[in-house]
């Protein structure tokens, strides 16, 4: 949700900005800018993606080595060549590009006008920026005491990064909720949203805290302050990352690649923590706190989007196995109702990013009440890896497209790794079953290769569907929360109108959509309440629905009742989402291809959602 980079140092700025720019496109694509030091501050922007920028700026020669880029998801002010960042200050000195909300920018706004500032977009960002001239001109103070100032004043979440055409040998970055990473080079510096520009340039960073500042020089210099104006003493990490890892190696569409990563990637997310041999299943992440997950009352986990789904598998797959109630939340609406959060009660989160604005809400509400929170996280160093007591990475690398599924799987593959611990140490499962699921779970990436190898029998059903309007998924159990997962991967990226509903409850209600237009996906890889699946299937058949069913290998009853069906190998009924899911990944994409949409970057979507 907005991407923010810059650059200081000896190098030409604009290759990198854009480079950088192109890198982080997939968190938001409604317009893009720069703004590049080269006597005074030049600013370029324009409405679309980083290549309608590029073509924009054309030939000109932007001899500047020093500049910061924005990629924007608009929230203020509809998507124009106007509202695209950077904005400038009203003696157009300072420019400034910002991911986040300013929440008081009204009254801000209001006040700054009485001052006799003039402002030109629908921004918020447009404030911020006035404001900090305001300061800066008002008491003659250095650019980063201004942005200290305002970021006494502002309410709401920031990434901002600024420059001063009078101070040109210098940025300032500061953040509060919003992600933001200083990259250090040989007397140069990065500073982005996450680290997809830096890791061409250098491995070496500083995660920027909450509330914090810095100044990088050009000089090869740069310092930390908190929102206090302490000096910090800024913690440099490597980064663990290879670019190819942010290519897209051959495959057409990030999607499609990291669809086919899943085999690895689910293995991953399972190495040093399942041992079927030896016996042996446990995550090193909750250490000292493994015994409060044992005794816990009950865990609750606030996620969401697809993260939300996977939260659903997890609830599932923990109450079955380690009959461990576990509630799960929409973490936009946990945080604003008064939930109940016992003591002995712990907080799981669960995200791709680690950025998104209503979990990382949901989670400080909650230890504000006293929870222990457990993060279920992707993006190594993220806020909410950094804020949780304790939690697992799901190691599924670099997720670039913004429909998520590599990324899925390995939320679910960690979260059956806890059940199947938590079941073990609460002694609720025999040592055979232990032994037959762990051995089952170490061979589901085995199991996904077998499912990709149908993607050109799941790309012609898709052909059959592409014109459809609407469809519904349905499923059951385990593989209830698999069809809203099918349903909103459809909806994403394909602009079709999906839902996910359990079977049993279509004849509440979406029966009464079923005709022959209405493709009607059922996801029966269930063993348990199968012939209850198959009179679903029946009763979509009896009203001429066309029927899409995923089924477990050799089954019979609703194969013959399908129009189409993709087969899956079997699996334990608890890892079936799995398996089950990648065919309604692929049956998406190929939807989305074959309707000529942009499968990486679907409209008004983010991949990160940092405001709430
Ligand atoms: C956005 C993305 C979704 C994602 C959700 C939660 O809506 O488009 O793909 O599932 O945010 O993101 P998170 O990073 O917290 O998993």
């Amino acid at each position: 949700m907005c991407g923010i980079v810059a650059y200081i140092g000896e190098r030409e700025a604009f290759p990198i900005l854009i480079e950088g720019l192109r890198r982080l496109e997939y968190r938001g694509y409604d317009s893009a800018g720069i703004a590049v030091l080269n006597g005074g501050v030049q600013v370029y922007k324009k409405k679309g993606k980083v290549q309608d920028l590029v073509d924009h700026i054309g030939d000109l020669k932007l001899d500047a080595t020093s500049g910061i880029g924005h990629t924007r998801w608009a929230t203020h002010g509809k998507p124009d060549d106007k509202n695209a960042h950077p904005h400038t200050s009203g003696n157009e000195r300072l420019a400034l590009v910002h991911n986040g909300i300013i929440e008081n920018y009204a009254t801000l706004k209001e006040a700054l006008t009485k001052l006799g500032h003039r402002f030109n977009t629908d921004t918020d960002t447009e404030v911020l920026v006035h404001l900090i001239e305001e300061y800066q001109s008002r008491d003659s103070i250095a650019l980063e005491d201004a942005v200290h100032l305002a970021m006494n004043k502002v309410v709401g979440a920031y990434a901002m990064v600024v420059i001063d055409q009078d101070d040109p040998d210098k940025i300032v970055a500061a953040r509060k909720s919003s992600p933001l990473l200083l990259g250090i080079g040989d007397d140069e510096f990065f500073i982005a949203s996450d680290a997809s520009p830096i890791i061409s340039h250098t491995n070496k960073v500083v995660y920027l805290k909450d509330e914090e500042l810095a100044v990088v020089n050009r000089d090869g210099s740069f310092s930390i302050k908190n929102i206090q104006n302490i000096p910090q003493n800024p913690e440099i990490k490597e980064l663990d990352l290879k670019i190819e890892e942010l290519e897209k190696g051959g495959y057409e569409h990030f999607m499609l690649k990291e669809v086919n990563q899943q085999a690895k990637t689910v293995k991953d997310a399972m190495r040093g923590r399942l041992n079927p041999i030896d016996g042996w299943v446990g995550l090193g992440g909750m250490g000292e706190y493994t015994e409060r997950f044992v005794q816990a009352d009950r865990l609750i986990i606030a996620a969401c989007g697809t993260s939300w789904h996977s939260g659903l598998i997890g609830e599932y797959l923990i109450e079955d196995l380690a009959q461990l109630s576990v509630e799960v939340e929409y973490a936009s609406e946990f945080r604003y109702r008064n939930p109940v959060i016992h003591q002995n009660e712990i907080v799981i989160g669960i995200s791709q990013s680690g950025e998104t604005a209503d979990t990382l809400a949901a989670l400080k509400y909650a230890r504000d009440k006293g929870a222990l929170l457990y993060g279920v996280v992707n993006v190594v160093g993220s806020s909410i890896a950094r804020l949780t007591d304790a939690g697992s990475y799901i190691h599924a690398g670099p997720e670039i497209g913004v429909a998520s599924t590599k990324a899925f799987t390995g939320q679910v593959t960690l979260l059956a790794l806890l059940a199947l611990t938590l079941a073990e140490k609460r002694g609720t499962i025999s040592k055979s079953d232990l032994h037959r699921l762990m051995t089952e779970l170490h061979d589901i990436p085995r199991k996904i290769d077998v499912v990709l190898q149908q993607d050109d029998a799941i790309r012609y059903i898709a052909e059959e569907i592409k014109d459809s309007n609407h469809a519904l998924y349905l499923g059951r159990g385990y593989n209830f929360p698999v069809a809203l997962e099918g349903a909103l991967k459809m909806k994403e990226i394909s602009y079709i109108h999906a839902e996910g509903y359990p079977a049993a409850e279509m004849k509440h209600g979406p029966i009464a959509l079923i005709d022959e237009n209405m493709p009607v996906v059922v996801i029966a890889t269930n063993e348990s309440a199968y012939e209850k699946i198959v009179s679903n299937v029946q009763e979509v058949k009896a009203r001429k629905g066309r029927v899409i069913a995923i089924v477990q290998e050799g089954e019979r009853a609703i194969r013959e009742m399908a129009d189409y069906s993709i087969e899956i190998p079997k699996t334990a009924e608890p890892f079936t989402p799995l398996l089950s899911v990648i065919p309604l990944q692929l049956l998406s994409y190929h939807a989305a291809v074959l309707r000529g949409c942009n499968v990486d970057q679907p409209r008004n979507l983010a991949k990160s959602v940092t405001v709430e």
